[in-house]
């Protein structure tokens, strides 16, 4: 064709094919130009040239050719074809190779290289102009010329311009019960913590890790300033699940939530209750110090504990900031203090997290309990969890 003279390196190359939804001519139409010359009953095909590239994917077919439009024009007549590779130096009998590609650029931007012996044409498509963000795949739908954005782990939205907050944005996005790594981003910084996924005995959906308190340790007793400043604590230990390692996460002044999932673990044996409140995050139920009440009832707070819960039958106060008015008596930031007396002066008992006071000021999570507590004296020193949804 004689075209192929004309051309200088770089070019765009229009070719106009029939739609058959609006024409029955049956001849391919050819025009070179720019996309104002199309008319509605054609569907444009351009093609981009990008010069010394290869895309290495599967091929639905090799023709010699003479020149490019012969090549564009073989790719445009079989539908499994949406890219080509020409070969950039003419052969021994004066053909050029081309080379049907099954994939485009976008789709498959790890394998489309630099190459000596091939240009590279890409037919002109809405991922052109890159607009799938965060690392995304784009991919187009040559039929009608819309396209889709897939998103790398961790974030949503049409073009990918969303970021994953929380373990329960994680699940529905990835609508799997697998516990896995899930990079957060909070205060527009990236946190990966591992996401609790599905039932592992606060209900299903998935679950944020906040904090993680070791009842013998006295990093988070009652009186800690963690339970009111917004200062991270050992972020590793969102990682690592259920096992020793203390931690504070920035999920603690970010996540909102609808549900508290509490955890005890007391001799290996697991135990979970789980907390239905509405907020904007845990800080918000805690940071100021003022009592949020709870309504599980004794026999639900006991059950982190198992059959060694004990808790005095007065007062009774739960939920969130429990204390009693005497500061130096049994509290917590997270659970359940009583009395023997009809008042709630000086309480000997709780279950919780963040406690702290008379007796047994040094344990921080579990139960302690005396002065006639319902089911005997209790000094129990737990590994306590806080996961939200
Ligand atoms: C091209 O990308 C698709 C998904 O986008 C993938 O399934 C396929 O393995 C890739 N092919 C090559 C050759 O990389
Ligand atoms: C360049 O493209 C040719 C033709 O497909 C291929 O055989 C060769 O491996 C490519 N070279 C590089 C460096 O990718
Ligand atoms: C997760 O498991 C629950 C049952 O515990 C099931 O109802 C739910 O459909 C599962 N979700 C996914 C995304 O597989
Ligand atoms: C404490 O509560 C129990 C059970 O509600 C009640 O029987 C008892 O009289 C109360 N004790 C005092 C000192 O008020
Ligand atoms: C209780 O323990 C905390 C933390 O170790 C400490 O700051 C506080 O002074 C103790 N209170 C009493 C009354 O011993």
């Amino acid at each position: 064709m004689f075209f192929g003279l004309l051309y200088p390196l770089l070019f765009e190359l229009s070719v106009l094919i029939p739609d058959p939804a609006f024409s029955q001519e049956s001849n391919p139409v050819y025009r070179e130009g720019n996309r104002a010359s199309s008319t509605r009953t054609f569907l444009t095909r351009t093609f981009i040239k990008h010069e010394f590239h290869h895309l290495n994917v599967p091929l639905v077919g090799t023709v010699a050719v003479s020149d490019v439009f012969d090549c564009t024009l073989e790719c445009l007549s079989n539908p499994l074809c949406y890219s080509v590779n020409l070969a950039a130096f003419k052969g021994t009998h004066g053909k050029l190779w081309c080379e049907l590609l099954s994939s485009d650029k976008f789709r498959n931007s790890t394998e489309y290289k630099g190459n000596k012996s091939s240009h590279h044409f890409a037919i002109e498509s809405p991922c052109s102009s890159s607009p799938c963000q965060h690392e995304a795949t784009c991919v187009t739908n040559y039929r009608d010329g819309s396209f889709g954005c897939r998103c790398a782990k961790g974030f949503k939205g049409e073009y990918c311009e969303k970021v994953t907050g929380s373990c329960k944005e994680a699940y529905n996005l990835f609508k799997s019960n697998a516990s896995q790594m899930v990079t957060l981003y909070l205060d527009s910084k990236p946190i990966t913590v591992l996401c609790q996924m599905g039932d592992f005995g606060c209900g299903d959906g998935g679950w944020t890790p906040v904090m993680k308190i070791n009842g013998h340790q006295e990093t988070f007793h009652y009186d800690s300033l963690y339970w009111s400043d917004k200062n991270e604590y050992n972020t590793p230990g969102g990682r690592t699940g259920f096992d020793s390692q203390e931690t504070k996460l920035p999920t603690y002044w970010n996540t909102p939530l609808s549900k508290i999932c509490l955890g005890m673990k007391i001799s290996g044996q697991l135990r979970f209750i789980v907390i239905n409140m509405q907020a904007n995050s845990l800080h918000s139920l805690i940071a100021d110090g003022i009592w949020r009440a709870s309504s599980l009832g004794r026999n639900e707070w006991k059950k982190l504990i198992g059959a060694q819960g004990s808790l005095q039958l007065n007062c009774s106060k739960e939920g969130f900031n429990a204390v009693c008015s005497l500061s130096r008596h049994s509290k917590a930031r997270i659970g359940y203090v009583a009395n023997e007396n009809n008042h709630c002066d000086s309480c000997d008992s709780r279950i919780g997290f963040g406690t702290g006071g008379s007796p047994g000021n040094s344990t921080t999570c579990g139960n302690v309990a005396a002065y006639s507590p319902d089911n005997g004296d209790r000094y129990i020193k737990a590994m306590g969890y806080i996961l939200v949804q």
